[in-house]
């Protein structure tokens, strides 16, 4: 391969290493902030614990270690081993699904994708929505349907927290799409959760409940950056101290020459 070759199939890969960035970055409309905070370990600890409970039974994690998330998140081999791994995985195993995929297709027409990567690909503000626009849909062969993901072949997992939500309607305005989907002929407005489906949570318990998942799921996608963080002051403290230096060194060569 020549230079100019090798130059533009090196061009052709970083363009392809931000394909997935672009390709997501039209769907920011319509989606709700998800103010995580990826400093607080509490958050993170209640979003593993979720995570663990209601989504690794269908989802992997297969980038991430049981050992690496105990570190990172503060808890101890016994307190991860104990009430955060229940597929019998050793510490520095990667978190698998006991299920095999192809029953997995049979059961949900789809296998639950890997989670690994999911808080870069989709992004924090997409899960979020995400996890809080299931409503129960009966010409579902699941009975649940989705605002951001029509007709997701995952159920509403979270439904015994959240409750069940039903669709509030609007008549269609003549050919225009509806922005969050049709319901019965209808343009969904917004999901309601009304008194006699109410879940265990009240609804802004149920807003943590979302967003310390999708924290817990933005680290995972990222491990390194809750240390890359703790580093940047380090970083920022040497830099100060080094100019310091810096300036006695140049006050004490300049003292002569004036
Ligand atoms: C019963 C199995 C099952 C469980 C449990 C489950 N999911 Fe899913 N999940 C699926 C399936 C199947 C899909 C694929 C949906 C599709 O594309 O139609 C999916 C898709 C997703 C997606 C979208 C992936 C994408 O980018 O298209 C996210 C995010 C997700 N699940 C998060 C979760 C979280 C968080 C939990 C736990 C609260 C959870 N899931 C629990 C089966 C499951």
């Amino acid at each position: 391969m020549t230079k100019r070759q090798s130059l533009f199939v090196f061009a052709l890969t970083a363009l392809a290493a931000l394909a997935p960035v672009t390709a997501f970055a039209g769907e920011g409309e319509g989606l709700l902030e998800a103010n995580t905070h990826l400093s607080d370990p509490a958050s993170l600890q209640r979003g593993a614990k979720l995570f663990m409970n209601y989504c690794s039974g269908c989802h992997s994690l297969k980038y991430l270690r049981y050992g690496r998330m105990a570190d990172d998140l503060g808890l101890s081999e016994k307190q991860v081993q104990e009430n955060l791994n229940f597929t019998g995985a050793k510490y520095l195993d990667h978190v698998n699904v006991a299920m095999n995929p192809t029953d997995a297709a049979n059961w949900f027409g789809k296998t639950p994708p890997d989670l690994s990567l999911e808080g870069r690909a989709r992004g924090p503000n997409w899960i979020y929505t995400y996890l809080k626009s299931f409503y129960a849909d009966e010409s579902r062969p699941s009975g649940w349907n989705n605002t951001v993901l029509p007709n997701a072949s995952m159920p509403n997992v979270l439904w015994q927290l959240q409750g069940v939500a039903h669709p509030v309607t609007e008549p269609k305005h003549g050919d225009e799409p509806c922005a969050k989907g049709e319901f019965e002929g209808k343009c969904i407005k917004d999901l309601a959760v009304d008194d006699a489906h109410k879940g265990q949570l009240t609804p802004e318990e149920y807003d943590r409940a979302a967003l310390d998942i999708t924290a817990f799921l933005q680290y995972a996608a990222e491990p390194a950056a809750l240390q890359r963080t703790q580093y940047g002051w380090k970083v920022i403290l040497f830099l100060a101290f080094f100019t310091f230096l810096a300036y006695l060194l140049k006050r004490e060569y300049w003292r002569d020459v004036h």
